[in-house]
């Protein structure tokens, strides 16, 4: 009887104590498949064998498919990017065979040598080192040659550290180790999208320089003086770490700095370090700084992320597709450290992003788009389309859908986390647009749009590997079962490869508390910036690049939106870098 009760306290107390330890989970406990996910997950799964099986017949070995002309382009050093970019997405989607042959040729890629003449340290880490290192995760840790592969790759994107910099430089002499290229600038999305990638290196081969060189860059970034506390801006001085320019954005160029200094925390499970508390930072900064809500418009409940750049003005009120990944990164950092605040304007965020593609006559939400901000603040920026603007709270601007996902992403995180079907209607919407507009009807290959402000937009010869990679990843978990990619269990990298995370179930990040204004609230009056431009022309853009029809080299010089629209580049970048490209 004794006994019993004291057992029975005990039990009580433990109960009580693990339920307290497992409050905090990032995905919706319970969750599960329903009968229309299902089939609908079929259909996605379906339509990304056919589509990959284009690739492998026009472009095998190389790196994208040209869907148009079945031909194919070597943007990323011609090793076969879409063949290891795809590997996640096979294993997960059950496409055993197409997830062995991927296996099979990535083994055999010479990844000592290319035929290009500069390698993107960034796309190469995304694409080939964190493909090669989930593809062995997930394939059960078997494949020892997957890792002698990364291990290749591995050493040579760290020839990007020249002597004692703190950050590399992105653009790599590969077949010349010995005399790397130096450069005067480095963007925050280049030095500071390493660390997942490089820290699995580390932990596979044992060597721990990658994870040290890795560290270094995040770290000098991260202790700079921010445009505001945790805001950094895009190019920094590789040889100090310290910032060259002003001009802050959660688009490309920037993005996927902020998007590591939580994945990194979630990981290792380490909320000790500074990476936890520096995106807390960054998040309570950009909602008072940046977060704003369309004037003169019908749809003025939307949540807007602006640029800001004191420089040109202050706040630019203008986002992108690339920046629409912010919303699903809020809610998966407000999830882990339990700051409801930040989860309510992650899925705003989410909301205004799919709001770009169920407001457009294609259904596809454009590469970028511009809005009044508060105060009646266009800051140069024209709106074309007054009655479009006033009843859906944006203009399209850049109106090409280059097959990106983020969209996707931060609605995958909105599902997964709350399961309101609602966003599983938004993506099943989106994923019908996208397979209407973008199919290739002769090889079943999806191609990039040229104009997604049109009932028939025009299909465009590109195909990049993000395709298999990101894009149908997030389209099928958000309908797939949710215990793959469990959030709980997994970290997905900027390329929607997955990484097992060091401590599952760990429970609630410690992080520091900070008081945010809540969503939907505008904020007090803003500061301006030092200098109005007058003419668009000197609207400074963040880094959009891979966009097709450019004729310039991927990666290389130049590749940015403002030279296609002919407007001036932006200070500081001579030679210019592309931060997320996809
Ligand atoms: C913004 O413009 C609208 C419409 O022209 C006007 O009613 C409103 O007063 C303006 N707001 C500010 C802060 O200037
Ligand atoms: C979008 O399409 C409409 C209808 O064709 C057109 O009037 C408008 O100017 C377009 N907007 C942009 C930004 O291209």
């Amino acid at each position: 009887m004794m006994l019993g009760k004291t057992l029975g306290a005990t039990l009580v107390a433990l109960i009580s104590l693990s339920s307290i330890v497992s409050t905090v989970t990032i995905q919706k406990p319970g969750l599960t498949q329903s009968q229309l996910s299902k089939t609908r997950a079929k259909q996605i799964k379906a339509a990304y064998r056919t589509s990959y099986q284009a690739y492998l017949k026009y472009a095998t070995g190389h790196d994208a498919l040209l869907p148009l002309s079945d031909g194919f382009a070597d943007p990323f050093g011609g090793w076969g990017a879409s063949v290891v970019d795809s590997l996640s997405t096979s294993f997960l989607m059950g496409h055993r065979d197409l997830y062995d042959q991927g296996v099979e040729y990535s083994k055999r890629i010479d990844f000592t040598k290319t035929s290009s003449s500069s390698i993107s340290l960034f796309e190469t880490n995304i694409r080939y080192l964190a493909g090669l290192i989930s593809a062995y995760e997930l394939g059960g840790k078997k494949e020892q040659k997957l890792i002698d592969q990364a291990k290749v790759v591995g050493d040579h994107l760290i020839t990007g550290w020249l002597g004692t910099n703190p950050l590399p430089c992105n653009t790599l002499k590969w077949n010349n180790l010995a005399t790397p290229d130096s450069c005067d600038s480095s963007g925050i999305a280049e030095a500071g999208t390493l660390i997942l990638e490089m820290d699995r290196l580390s932990k596979y081969t044992g060597d721990q320089k990658y994870l040290q060189l890795a560290t270094k860059s995040m770290k000098a970034i991260a202790q700079s003086k921010g445009v505001f506390p945790g805001l950094f801006p895009q190019v920094y001085d590789p040889t100090t770490g310290q910032p060259k320019d002003d001009y802050v954005t959660w688009g490309g160029g920037s993005d996927s700095f902020f998007e590591y200094l939580i994945k990194y925390a979630y990981l290792t499970g380490d909320d000790k370090s500074i990476w936890v508390n520096t995106w807390v930072d960054s998040v309570a900064s950009s909602i008072q700084h940046l977060v704003e809500h369309p004037e003169q418009t019908q749809a003025s409940q939307l949540t807007y992320l602006t640029d800001y750049s004191a420089s040109n003005g202050g706040n630019l009120p203008r986002w992108s597709h690339l920046g629409c990944f912010a919303g699903g990164n809020w809610i998966l950092g407000a999830k882990m450290i339990g700051n409801d605040a930040f989860d309510a304007y992650g899925q705003a965020l989410t909301g205004a992003c799919a709001n770009t593609y169920t407001s457009s006559p294609s259904g596809i939400g454009p590469e970028s788009f511009v809005f009044i901000g508060q105060g009646n603040n266009t800051n140069g920026i024209t709106i074309n389309d007054a009655a479009f603007y006033r009843q859906h709270g944006f203009d399209f601007e850049v109106t090409q859908y280059i097959l990106r996902p983020e969209v996707m992403e931060s609605v995958f995180y909105a599902y997964r986390t709350t399961g309101d079907t609602k966003w599983q209607d938004i993506a099943w919407a989106a994923w019908t647009s996208i397979y209407r507009n973008c199919l290739v009807k002769q090889n079943g290959a999806l191609a990039a749009l040229a104009d997604v402000n049109s009932t028939s937009p025009t299909k465009l010869d590109d195909s990049e590997s993000f395709l298999y990679a990101e894009t149908f990843k997030y389209l099928y978990l958000i309908f797939a079962d949710p215990s793959k990619v469990d959030l709980d269990r997994y970290v997905l990298n900027t390329e929607a490869h997955p990484f097992e995370i060091d401590q599952p179930g760990k429970g609630g990040y410690a992080a520091k508390k900070v008081d945010v204004r809540p969503v939907g609230e505008k904020a007090g009056k803003k500061e301006n910036g030092v200098k109005k431009p007058s003419e668009t022309k000197d609207v400074p853009m963040p880094m959009f690049s891979g966009l097709p029809g450019l004729n310039l080299p991927l990666g290389g010089g130049g590749n940015t939106l403002g030279n296609v629209l002919g407007w001036t580049k932006r200070d500081g970048l001579k030679k210019h870098r592309r931060g997320k490209t996809h």
